[in-house]
Protein backbone atom coordinates (compact mmCIF):
# COMPACT_ATOMS: atom_id res chain seq x y z
CA UNK A 1 0.00 0.00 0.00
CA UNK A 2 1.56 3.57 -0.79
CA UNK A 3 1.99 5.83 2.45
CA UNK A 4 -0.21 8.66 1.69
CA UNK A 5 0.04 11.74 3.60
CA UNK A 6 -2.37 12.12 6.23
CA UNK A 7 -3.99 15.12 4.42
CA UNK A 8 -5.09 13.11 1.49
CA UNK A 9 -6.48 10.37 3.55
CA UNK A 10 -8.94 12.79 5.34
CA UNK A 11 -9.97 13.46 1.47
CA UNK A 12 -13.18 11.49 1.04
CA UNK A 13 -14.85 11.12 -2.82
CA UNK A 14 -17.59 14.00 -3.65
CA UNK A 15 -20.77 12.64 -3.52
CA UNK A 16 -21.51 15.41 -6.28
CA UNK A 17 -18.59 13.95 -8.66
CA UNK A 18 -19.92 10.34 -8.01
CA UNK A 19 -23.49 11.65 -9.30
CA UNK A 20 -22.46 13.02 -12.18
CA UNK A 21 -21.33 9.74 -13.86
CA UNK A 22 -25.49 8.82 -13.21
CA UNK A 23 -26.21 13.00 -14.24
CA UNK A 24 -24.75 12.41 -17.33
CA UNK A 25 -26.85 9.22 -18.74
CA UNK A 26 -29.07 10.85 -21.14
CA UNK A 27 -32.10 9.34 -19.98
CA UNK A 28 -32.32 10.63 -16.50
CA UNK A 29 -33.49 14.15 -16.06
CA UNK A 30 -30.43 15.80 -13.64
CA UNK A 31 -31.05 18.33 -11.04
CA UNK A 32 -27.57 17.56 -9.80
CA UNK A 33 -25.42 19.48 -11.17
CA UNK A 34 -24.54 22.88 -10.54
CA UNK A 35 -23.51 24.29 -14.11
CA UNK A 36 -24.71 26.21 -17.02
CA UNK A 37 -26.75 25.22 -19.46
CA UNK A 38 -24.51 24.21 -22.53
CA UNK A 39 -27.43 25.59 -24.50
CA UNK A 40 -26.44 28.99 -22.85
CA UNK A 41 -22.58 29.39 -23.58
CA UNK A 42 -21.97 32.63 -25.80
CA UNK A 43 -20.40 30.25 -28.15
CA UNK A 44 -20.28 32.27 -31.70
CA UNK A 45 -19.62 35.49 -29.80
CA UNK A 46 -16.40 34.38 -28.41
CA UNK A 47 -15.18 32.32 -31.88
CA UNK A 48 -15.74 35.94 -33.30
CA UNK A 49 -14.08 37.28 -30.75
CA UNK A 50 -11.20 35.44 -31.17
CA UNK A 51 -10.68 35.68 -35.08
CA UNK A 52 -10.40 39.32 -34.14
CA UNK A 53 -7.38 39.60 -32.08
CA UNK A 54 -3.93 40.66 -33.69
CA UNK A 55 -1.36 38.13 -33.73
CA UNK A 56 0.52 39.04 -30.90
CA UNK A 57 -2.58 38.57 -28.36
CA UNK A 58 -3.05 35.65 -29.99
CA UNK A 59 0.21 34.73 -29.57
CA UNK A 60 0.28 35.28 -26.08
CA UNK A 61 -2.93 33.19 -25.61
CA UNK A 62 -0.45 30.07 -25.87
CA UNK A 63 2.72 31.07 -23.49
CA UNK A 64 3.00 31.10 -20.33
CA UNK A 65 1.93 34.39 -18.55
CA UNK A 66 2.60 35.93 -14.94
CA UNK A 67 1.38 34.32 -11.81
CA UNK A 68 -1.01 37.23 -10.96
CA UNK A 69 -2.72 37.36 -14.17
CA UNK A 70 -2.12 39.30 -17.45
CA UNK A 71 -2.02 42.57 -16.79
CA UNK A 72 -5.08 43.32 -20.05
CA UNK A 73 -7.34 41.17 -17.98
CA UNK A 74 -6.05 42.12 -14.63
CA UNK A 75 -7.39 45.78 -15.99
CA UNK A 76 -10.38 44.95 -17.49
CA UNK A 77 -11.31 43.12 -14.55
CA UNK A 78 -10.54 45.49 -12.02
CA UNK A 79 -13.17 48.08 -14.38
CA UNK A 80 -15.93 44.89 -14.19
CA UNK A 81 -15.51 44.97 -10.23
CA UNK A 82 -15.45 48.84 -9.61
CA UNK A 83 -18.98 48.97 -11.38
CA UNK A 84 -20.04 46.58 -8.38
CA UNK A 85 -18.36 49.39 -5.94
CA UNK A 86 -15.50 46.71 -5.28
CA UNK A 87 -12.87 48.77 -3.67
CA UNK A 88 -10.08 47.51 -5.67
CA UNK A 89 -7.79 50.57 -5.72
CA UNK A 90 -7.37 49.47 -1.81
CA UNK A 91 -6.64 45.64 -2.25
CA UNK A 92 -4.95 43.15 -4.79
CA UNK A 93 -6.12 41.36 -7.91
CA UNK A 94 -5.73 37.88 -8.29
CA UNK A 95 -6.71 35.62 -11.20
CA UNK A 96 -6.92 31.71 -10.40
CA UNK A 97 -7.82 28.45 -12.01
CA UNK A 98 -11.28 28.70 -11.09
CA UNK A 99 -12.37 30.20 -7.60
CA UNK A 100 -11.93 26.83 -6.28
CA UNK A 101 -8.65 27.35 -7.16
CA UNK A 102 -8.90 30.85 -4.51
CA UNK A 103 -10.65 28.84 -1.64
CA UNK A 104 -7.86 26.22 -1.99
CA UNK A 105 -5.20 29.03 -2.18
CA UNK A 106 -6.85 30.80 0.80
CA UNK A 107 -7.29 27.43 2.86
CA UNK A 108 -3.87 26.68 2.49
CA UNK A 109 -2.27 30.17 3.48
CA UNK A 110 -4.82 30.10 6.89
CA UNK A 111 -5.00 26.41 7.73
CA UNK A 112 -2.38 24.38 10.38
CA UNK A 113 -3.46 20.65 10.71
CA UNK A 114 -6.66 20.88 13.02
CA UNK A 115 -7.09 24.56 13.56
CA UNK A 116 -11.21 25.34 13.38
CA UNK A 117 -12.93 27.33 10.57
CA UNK A 118 -16.48 28.65 10.24
CA UNK A 119 -18.13 28.04 7.69
CA UNK A 120 -22.06 27.82 6.68
CA UNK A 121 -24.10 24.63 6.87
CA UNK A 122 -25.24 23.72 4.66
CA UNK A 123 -22.02 25.04 2.53
CA UNK A 124 -20.56 24.92 -0.82
CA UNK A 125 -18.65 21.09 -1.02
CA UNK A 126 -16.13 22.64 -2.73
CA UNK A 127 -15.12 24.57 0.02
CA UNK A 128 -15.48 21.89 2.80
CA UNK A 129 -13.38 19.78 0.52
CA UNK A 130 -10.87 22.43 -0.11
CA UNK A 131 -10.80 23.34 3.38
CA UNK A 132 -10.57 19.72 4.46
CA UNK A 133 -7.46 19.16 2.32
CA UNK A 134 -5.49 21.24 4.90
CA UNK A 135 -7.17 18.71 7.83
CA UNK A 136 -9.33 21.64 8.84
CA UNK A 137 -11.76 21.19 11.41
CA UNK A 138 -15.33 22.51 9.92
CA UNK A 139 -17.49 24.34 12.02
CA UNK A 140 -20.70 24.72 10.56
CA UNK A 141 -23.05 27.80 11.48
CA UNK A 142 -27.01 27.20 10.74
CA UNK A 143 -28.24 29.75 7.76
CA UNK A 144 -31.66 30.65 7.79
CA UNK A 145 -34.25 32.87 4.75
CA UNK A 146 -31.76 35.58 5.98
CA UNK A 147 -28.17 34.62 5.92
CA UNK A 148 -26.14 33.16 8.47
CA UNK A 149 -27.35 32.49 12.19
CA UNK A 150 -25.86 35.51 14.22
CA UNK A 151 -26.49 33.67 17.78
CA UNK A 152 -24.51 30.58 16.07
CA UNK A 153 -21.36 32.63 14.93
CA UNK A 154 -21.62 34.41 18.65
CA UNK A 155 -21.35 30.98 20.06
CA UNK A 156 -18.91 29.96 18.02
CA UNK A 157 -16.70 33.04 18.19
CA UNK A 158 -16.96 32.82 21.91
CA UNK A 159 -15.11 28.87 21.85
CA UNK A 160 -12.01 28.63 23.30
CA UNK A 161 -9.42 27.96 19.83
CA UNK A 162 -10.30 31.01 17.56
CA UNK A 163 -11.21 30.23 14.11
CA UNK A 164 -8.70 30.73 11.13
CA UNK A 165 -11.36 32.69 9.17
CA UNK A 166 -15.25 32.09 8.25
CA UNK A 167 -16.47 30.99 5.01
CA UNK A 168 -19.70 32.52 3.34
CA UNK A 169 -21.81 32.67 0.28
CA UNK A 170 -23.99 35.88 1.06
CA UNK A 171 -25.44 35.77 -2.76
CA UNK A 172 -27.59 32.85 -3.76
CA UNK A 173 -26.35 30.13 -1.67
CA UNK A 174 -24.92 26.76 -2.59
CA UNK A 175 -26.59 24.97 -1.65
CA UNK A 176 -29.42 26.62 -0.05
CA UNK A 177 -29.84 29.10 -2.53
CA UNK A 178 -30.51 32.12 0.31
CA UNK A 179 -29.63 35.96 -0.65
CA UNK A 180 -28.43 37.31 2.86
CA UNK A 181 -30.41 40.58 3.71
CA UNK A 182 -28.59 43.94 4.47
CA UNK A 183 -29.67 43.90 7.88
CA UNK A 184 -27.64 40.27 8.23
CA UNK A 185 -24.71 41.86 6.70
CA UNK A 186 -24.12 44.16 8.91
CA UNK A 187 -25.27 41.83 12.15
CA UNK A 188 -22.52 39.76 10.96
CA UNK A 189 -20.05 42.85 10.33
CA UNK A 190 -20.81 43.71 13.66
CA UNK A 191 -19.87 40.25 14.98
CA UNK A 192 -17.23 39.95 12.70
CA UNK A 193 -15.44 43.53 14.06
CA UNK A 194 -12.66 43.36 16.51
CA UNK A 195 -12.19 39.28 16.61
CA UNK A 196 -9.24 39.25 14.14
CA UNK A 197 -11.24 36.76 12.09
CA UNK A 198 -10.76 37.42 8.43
CA UNK A 199 -13.79 36.72 6.45
CA UNK A 200 -13.93 34.52 3.12
CA UNK A 201 -16.96 36.05 0.95
CA UNK A 202 -17.79 33.96 -2.29
CA UNK A 203 -19.51 35.78 -5.04
CA UNK A 204 -19.84 32.95 -7.62
CA UNK A 205 -23.60 33.61 -8.34
CA UNK A 206 -24.05 37.27 -7.01
CA UNK A 207 -24.88 38.89 -11.21
CA UNK A 208 -27.54 36.07 -11.62
CA UNK A 209 -30.03 38.31 -9.51
CA UNK A 210 -33.91 37.92 -11.26
CA UNK A 211 -34.87 41.17 -9.40
CA UNK A 212 -33.76 44.31 -9.76
CA UNK A 213 -34.92 45.47 -6.50
CA UNK A 214 -32.54 43.71 -4.40
CA UNK A 215 -29.43 45.60 -5.63
CA UNK A 216 -28.97 46.81 -1.90
CA UNK A 217 -28.62 42.81 -0.89
CA UNK A 218 -26.25 41.98 -3.89
CA UNK A 219 -23.68 44.77 -2.16
CA UNK A 220 -20.84 42.42 -1.44
CA UNK A 221 -20.05 43.11 1.90
CA UNK A 222 -16.02 43.95 0.26
CA UNK A 223 -17.66 46.69 -1.27
CA UNK A 224 -19.20 48.04 2.20
CA UNK A 225 -15.54 47.92 3.11
CA UNK A 226 -15.68 47.09 6.87
CA UNK A 227 -13.36 48.37 9.52
CA UNK A 228 -11.43 46.02 11.37
CA UNK A 229 -11.78 43.01 8.94
CA UNK A 230 -9.67 41.41 6.37
CA UNK A 231 -12.42 40.60 3.42
CA UNK A 232 -10.95 38.23 0.99
CA UNK A 233 -13.52 38.71 -1.94
CA UNK A 234 -13.64 35.62 -4.64
CA UNK A 235 -15.87 35.52 -7.68
CA UNK A 236 -15.51 33.55 -10.92
CA UNK A 237 -16.21 33.35 -14.54
CA UNK A 238 -17.79 30.17 -14.36
CA UNK A 239 -21.36 31.16 -14.32
CA UNK A 240 -21.26 34.28 -16.46
CA UNK A 241 -19.23 33.25 -19.38
CA UNK A 242 -17.80 28.98 -18.46
CA UNK A 243 -16.55 26.95 -16.52
CA UNK A 244 -14.43 25.78 -19.02
CA UNK A 245 -12.71 28.80 -18.91
CA UNK A 246 -11.45 27.94 -15.15
CA UNK A 247 -11.12 31.48 -14.49
CA UNK A 248 -12.12 33.07 -11.26
CA UNK A 249 -10.22 35.87 -8.91
CA UNK A 250 -9.76 36.85 -5.36
CA UNK A 251 -9.65 40.32 -4.18
CA UNK A 252 -7.83 40.42 -0.79
CA UNK A 253 -5.46 42.89 1.18
CA UNK A 254 -1.98 43.35 0.24
CA UNK A 255 -0.54 41.16 3.54
CA UNK A 256 -2.82 38.26 2.23
CA UNK A 257 -1.86 38.84 -1.46
CA UNK A 258 1.50 38.75 -1.12
CA UNK A 259 1.30 35.11 0.50
CA UNK A 260 -1.45 34.11 -1.94
CA UNK A 261 0.72 34.84 -4.52
CA UNK A 262 3.33 32.49 -3.56
CA UNK A 263 0.94 29.81 -3.13
CA UNK A 264 -0.08 30.27 -6.60
CA UNK A 265 3.02 29.89 -7.89
CA UNK A 266 4.28 26.73 -6.76
CA UNK A 267 0.47 25.33 -7.62
CA UNK A 268 0.37 25.89 -11.18
CA UNK A 269 2.38 29.11 -12.29
CA UNK A 270 -0.25 31.19 -13.89
CA UNK A 271 -4.10 30.51 -14.73
CA UNK A 272 -4.29 29.39 -18.65
CA UNK A 273 -3.66 32.56 -20.53
CA UNK A 274 -5.47 31.56 -23.38
CA UNK A 275 -8.13 31.76 -21.83
CA UNK A 276 -7.11 35.10 -19.70
CA UNK A 277 -6.96 36.50 -23.42
CA UNK A 278 -10.58 35.47 -23.65
CA UNK A 279 -12.25 36.46 -21.05
CA UNK A 280 -10.51 39.87 -21.11
CA UNK A 281 -11.61 40.51 -25.09
CA UNK A 282 -15.09 39.35 -23.82
CA UNK A 283 -15.43 42.21 -21.15
CA UNK A 284 -13.99 44.77 -23.68
CA UNK A 285 -16.20 44.26 -26.19
CA UNK A 286 -19.04 44.85 -23.26
CA UNK A 287 -20.20 41.48 -24.46
CA UNK A 288 -20.25 40.43 -20.61
CA UNK A 289 -22.83 42.96 -20.03
CA UNK A 290 -25.34 41.88 -22.34
CA UNK A 291 -24.37 38.15 -21.91
CA UNK A 292 -25.35 37.67 -18.16
CA UNK A 293 -28.43 40.19 -18.81
CA UNK A 294 -29.91 37.41 -21.15
CA UNK A 295 -28.55 34.29 -18.62
CA UNK A 296 -30.47 35.98 -15.84
CA UNK A 297 -33.75 35.90 -17.98
CA UNK A 298 -33.34 32.68 -18.81
CA UNK A 299 -32.33 31.12 -15.36
CA UNK A 300 -35.46 33.37 -13.97
CA UNK A 301 -37.90 31.23 -16.48
CA UNK A 302 -36.18 28.11 -15.20
CA UNK A 303 -36.87 29.25 -11.71
CA UNK A 304 -39.96 30.19 -12.26
CA UNK A 305 -40.61 26.31 -14.42
CA UNK A 306 -39.16 24.71 -11.14
CA UNK A 307 -41.44 26.55 -8.76
CA UNK A 308 -44.54 26.39 -10.58
CA UNK A 309 -43.53 22.42 -10.82
CA UNK A 310 -43.33 22.25 -6.81
CA UNK A 311 -46.38 23.83 -5.65
CA UNK A 312 -48.15 21.42 -8.06
CA UNK A 313 -46.76 18.11 -7.02
CA UNK A 314 -44.84 18.44 -3.72
CA UNK A 315 -46.51 17.47 -0.21
CA UNK A 316 -47.27 20.41 1.92
CA UNK A 317 -44.34 19.27 4.76
CA UNK A 318 -41.40 19.61 2.38
CA UNK A 319 -40.13 23.02 3.09
CA UNK A 320 -38.35 25.73 0.58
CA UNK A 321 -38.76 28.92 -0.61
CA UNK A 322 -38.43 30.42 -3.74
CA UNK A 323 -35.12 31.71 -5.01
CA UNK A 324 -34.41 35.20 -5.95
CA UNK A 325 -31.53 34.41 -8.21
CA UNK A 326 -28.61 31.94 -8.90
CA UNK A 327 -29.25 28.20 -9.64
CA UNK A 328 -30.94 26.23 -6.86
CA UNK A 329 -33.95 25.25 -4.65
CA UNK A 330 -32.82 23.74 -0.99
CA UNK A 331 -35.58 20.94 0.46
CA UNK A 332 -35.76 20.41 4.06
CA UNK A 333 -37.84 17.20 4.55
CA UNK A 334 -38.90 15.92 7.57
CA UNK A 335 -36.39 15.10 10.61
CA UNK A 336 -34.80 11.83 10.46
CA UNK A 337 -35.33 11.39 6.59
CA UNK A 338 -32.58 9.51 4.77
CA UNK A 339 -32.45 11.57 1.45
CA UNK A 340 -30.15 8.85 -0.14
CA UNK A 341 -33.48 6.93 0.01
CA UNK A 342 -35.58 9.51 -2.19
CA UNK A 343 -32.57 9.50 -4.63
CA UNK A 344 -32.05 5.86 -5.33
CA UNK A 345 -35.96 6.04 -6.46
CA UNK A 346 -36.08 8.91 -8.28
CA UNK A 347 -32.73 7.99 -9.90
CA UNK A 348 -34.64 4.85 -10.52
CA UNK A 349 -37.63 6.87 -11.98
CA UNK A 350 -35.51 9.11 -14.08
CA UNK A 351 -34.19 11.70 -11.94
CA UNK A 352 -31.53 12.85 -9.74
CA UNK A 353 -30.12 15.64 -7.49
CA UNK A 354 -27.97 16.13 -4.39
CA UNK A 355 -28.43 14.93 -1.41
CA UNK A 356 -28.26 17.41 1.99
CA UNK A 357 -25.51 15.05 3.51
CA UNK A 358 -22.84 16.41 0.63
CA UNK A 359 -23.39 20.12 2.07
CA UNK A 360 -23.21 19.09 5.88
CA UNK A 361 -19.53 19.87 7.22
CA UNK A 362 -19.96 16.92 9.56
CA UNK A 363 -21.25 14.88 6.26
CA UNK A 364 -24.32 13.36 8.60
CA UNK A 365 -27.59 15.67 8.25
CA UNK A 366 -29.44 14.38 5.35
CA UNK A 367 -32.87 15.48 5.42
CA UNK A 368 -32.81 17.97 2.85
CA UNK A 369 -31.61 17.73 -0.69
CA UNK A 370 -30.64 20.40 -3.60
CA UNK A 371 -31.95 20.98 -7.10
CA UNK A 372 -30.22 22.64 -9.57
CA UNK A 373 -32.98 24.20 -12.12
CA UNK A 374 -30.00 25.73 -14.55
CA UNK A 375 -29.64 23.25 -16.56
CA UNK A 376 -32.86 21.93 -17.68
CA UNK A 377 -35.66 23.64 -19.64
CA UNK A 378 -38.95 24.46 -18.59
CA UNK A 379 -39.72 21.27 -20.47
CA UNK A 380 -37.57 18.63 -18.59
CA UNK A 381 -38.14 20.46 -15.37
CA UNK A 382 -41.83 20.13 -15.76
CA UNK A 383 -41.37 16.38 -16.70
CA UNK A 384 -38.69 15.48 -13.95
CA UNK A 385 -40.21 17.29 -10.86
CA UNK A 386 -43.47 14.56 -11.05
CA UNK A 387 -40.87 12.16 -10.68
CA UNK A 388 -38.80 13.57 -7.65
CA UNK A 389 -42.04 14.46 -5.51
CA UNK A 390 -43.20 10.87 -6.28
CA UNK A 391 -39.89 9.57 -4.57
CA UNK A 392 -40.31 11.95 -1.51
CA UNK A 393 -43.83 10.71 -0.78
CA UNK A 394 -42.55 7.27 -1.20
CA UNK A 395 -39.94 7.66 1.24
CA UNK A 396 -41.79 10.19 3.42
CA UNK A 397 -45.66 9.04 3.01
C1 LIG B 1 -20.39 28.82 -4.20
C2 LIG B 1 -19.37 28.42 -5.20
N1 LIG B 1 -18.13 28.89 -5.10
C3 LIG B 1 -17.17 28.54 -5.96
C4 LIG B 1 -17.42 27.67 -6.99
C5 LIG B 1 -16.28 27.26 -7.86
O1 LIG B 1 -16.43 27.66 -9.15
P1 LIG B 1 -15.23 27.73 -10.16
O2 LIG B 1 -14.05 27.02 -9.61
O3 LIG B 1 -15.75 27.08 -11.40
O4 LIG B 1 -14.96 29.19 -10.34
C6 LIG B 1 -18.71 27.14 -7.15
C7 LIG B 1 -19.00 26.19 -8.23
O5 LIG B 1 -20.04 25.63 -8.37
C8 LIG B 1 -19.70 27.52 -6.24
O6 LIG B 1 -20.95 27.03 -6.31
Amino acid sequence: MPRFSKAVSSLRSSEIRDLMTLASRPDIISFAGGMPGNDLFPVEAVEELYRRLDIKKKQAAFQYGPTPGLPSLLESLEGFLEKKGLPVKENRLLITTGSQQALNILGKAFIDPGEPVLVENPCFIGALSAFRSYEAELRGVPVDIDGISIEGLRQEISRNEKAKFLYITPYFHNPAGVLYTAERKNQLIATLQGTNIPLIEDDAYGDLYFFEGDQERLKPIKAINPDGINVCYTGSFSKILGPGLRLGWMLVPEKIYAKCELIKQSADACSPSFTQVLADAFIRSGQIYSYVASVRQEYKKRAAAMVAALREHLPSYVQWDEPRGGFYIWLTLPKGTDATRIVTLAIAGGAVFVVGKTFDPAGEQNNALRLSYCNNTPEQIAEGIPIVAQAIRAVCG
